[in-house]
């Protein structure tokens, strides 16, 4: 061994470093199962092919949260609790209403969820009942943020939201300033399933992570909101749908998807850590897309994107994950992309406070180590000499 002030760590040495915490199993949890490679997804016991079409979103929240179906009563409860909890403080309203329109959604949506804490007389209260009152509050008033900020930034009257309705029926009807028609709150409810939870990905990570210094859940919520920002996470829907917009009608796709390749480029919306095979909500989303797609005059878009998928098999053998189709299919319904990620964050909430209740009922504080690969205990030398 050199001496060690001077010897420089080569990381190849130590294989031990999980890059991305890359096969690290870091928490044990009730709340989902994914097998990578069956391509199966659990939610709390029930198989994800089960429960889309079955269940409604706000069922799915109920299993996360209690670890069993609802019966009809205790449905009715949530449902009743949501509806009483959609409207956002009046700060929060003010703060959408000055803000700058040309703002991200996704920026927005977590800063302003980050804002709701002030005005929660629970936000510092960590009993059990109060952190699920805060986590029924923040899956009632995230799309009522969404939508709100989308109308500011639109010109257009904020909508106050339904005293009745499906989370997603509320949603649409606050984004759009008309109520939905059955199709269209089936499909948004049927999103909103599809995206409430995902095991160990970086967002919820990120959450437990939060939650771990026993920190407040708005605090882990906030956290999360930026984790699934990026586009190598909920980003890469919106970025699914820019790429598409930017092909021409008659785009080589085939071409165009190789050429990225070729320069080493990502495709959006494709490939997983976990996953090595097609995404079960994938199965489900791109046949959404397909009729979707069909009923609004835009077959181009699937046709485009079952390019896409062949070419990406071939040349690469990767799959679609839920990101790919669900662009298609919000776009279909006349959501502008760049609210895609932020409708993921809408469902993803009900997982990530999960997943905060379960860490926070057996907690350890999330502390891993790095290697040091720098200089050790160098001379010190006067600015002047510097
Ligand atoms: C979500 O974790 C979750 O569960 C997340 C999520 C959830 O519900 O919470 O499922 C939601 O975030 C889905 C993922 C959305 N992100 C994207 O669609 C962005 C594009 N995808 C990639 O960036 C990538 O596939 C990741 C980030 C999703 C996974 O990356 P990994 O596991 O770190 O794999 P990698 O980047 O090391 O890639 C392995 C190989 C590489 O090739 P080589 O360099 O070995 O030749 O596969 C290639 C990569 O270049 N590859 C891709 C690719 N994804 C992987 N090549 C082109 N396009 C892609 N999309």
């Amino acid at each position: 061994m050199s001496n060690a002030n001077t010897q420089t760590f080569d990381t190849e040495q130590y294989p031990f470093i999980n890059k991305g915490l890359e096969g690290i199993v870091a928490f044990s949890t009730n709340k989902s199962f994914i097998d990578g490679q069956k391509g199966e997804l659990i939610y709390a016991g029930y198989n994800i092919n089960d429960l889309a079409h079955n269940v409604s979103f706000e069922e799915v929240c109920y299993l996360l949260w209690h670890e069993k179906l609802p019966t009809q009563a205790e449905l009715d409860e949530l449902n009743k609790e949501l509806v009483a909890n959609r409207a956002l403080p009046q700060p929060v309203l003010d703060y959408i209403e000055s803000t700058n329109s040309e703002a991200s959604p996704m920026s927005v949506l977590r800063t302003a969820t980050s804002m709701l804490a002030d005005f929660d007389d629970d936000a510092e209260v960590y009993t059990d009942e109060a952190n699920m009152r805060k986590a029924i509050k923040m899956t009632a008033q995230m799309p009522a943020i969404i939508a709100a900020f989308h109308r500011k930034r639109e010109g257009k009257e904020i909508m106050a939201p339904l005293s009745e309705g499906s989370t997603a029926y509320n949603f649409l009807y606050m984004l759009n300033g008309e109520k939905p028609g059955e199709q269209a709150e089936k499909t948004m409810d049927l999103c909103l399933v599809l995206h409430a939870e995902h095991g160990m990905n970086a967002s919820t990570f990120t959450a437990r992570a939060i939650c771990s210094t026993m920190s407040d859940i708005y605090s882990a919520i906030t956290g999360a909101i930026g984790s699934l920002k990026g586009p190598l996470h909920g980003g890469a829907n919106t970025a699914v749908m820019n790429m598409l917009l930017e092909l021409d009608k008659d785009a080589d796709i085939n071409e165009f998807v190789s050429g990225k390749l070729a320069r080493k480029e990502k495709i959006m919306g494709f490939g997983h850590r976990v996953y090595k095979t097609m995404d079960p909500r994938a199965v489900h989303l791109r046949s959404m897309a397909k009729g979707l797609a069909k009923e609004v005059g835009m077959e181009y878009l699937y046709e485009w994107s079952e390019t896409i998928l062949k070419t990406m098999k071939d040349e690469k053998n990767i799959d679609p994950n839920v990101d790919f189709f669900s662009a298609t299919v919000y776009y279909s319904m006349g959501i502008k992309p760049d609210l895609y990620t932020t409708i993921f964050a809408m469902s993803r909430v009900s997982g990530w406070t999960a997943h905060y209740f379960e860490q926070f009922a057996n907690n350890r504080l999330v502390r891993p180590r790095a290697l040091y690969v720098g200089e050790k205990n160098l001379p010190i030398s006067q600015i002047s000499d510097r």
